[in-house]
């Protein structure tokens, strides 16, 4: 077991842990923050997506005790004062999903990438979410949603 200090969302967080549980497991099952979805456990989806100190990693890839001292921001804790994130708003607005299960993750890693790229080209945006598996929309849509998300951010 290992103690182990963290900020999630902006909160300050401490737990001992198993030095086996990876960031996903305790953001779920110990923190009850359950929009970071698991689906493949094996670093391919994407699903699993969070910001550890504003970058966009697989939390199904990492330990917790590798988060020691971190901040890490989930998709329960981008929109901010009630205000949706640039990412989550473009993705309303383009109908960017279907089933919604990669959105979390699809949405996390949007927000770093146009953080990243403010005006990304379809090749930035395309290789920014080569990480990020849907099985329903085709993709087209999530791609028009990454550029609709760096117009809002630049408003
Ligand atoms: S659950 Fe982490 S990449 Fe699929
Ligand atoms: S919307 Fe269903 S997996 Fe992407």
């Amino acid at each position: 077991m290992a103690k182990i200090n963290l900020t999630v969302n902006g909160e300050k967080r401490s737990a001992d842990v198993e030095d086996r549980t990876l960031l996903a497991n305790f953001l779920r099952d110990e923190l009850n923050l359950t929009g970071t979805h698991v689906g493949c456990d094996t670093s391919q989806c994407g699903a699993c997506t969070v910001h550890v100190d504003g970058r966009a990693v697989k939390s199904c890839t990492m330990l917790v005790a590798q988060a020691e001292g971190c901040e890490v921001v989930t998709i329960e804790g981008l929109a901010k004062n009630g205000k949706l994130h640039p990412a989550q708003a473009a993705f309303t607005e383009c109908h960017a999903l279907q089933c919604g299960f990669c959105t979390p993750g699809m949405i996390m890693t949007t927000a770093a990438l146009i953080k990243n790229h403010p005006a990304p080209t379809d090749e930035q945006i395309v290789h920014g979410l080569e990480g990020n598996l849907c099985r329903c929309t085709g993709y087209l849509n999530i791609v028009k949603a990454v550029k609709r998300a760096a117009e809002l951010q630049g408003k």
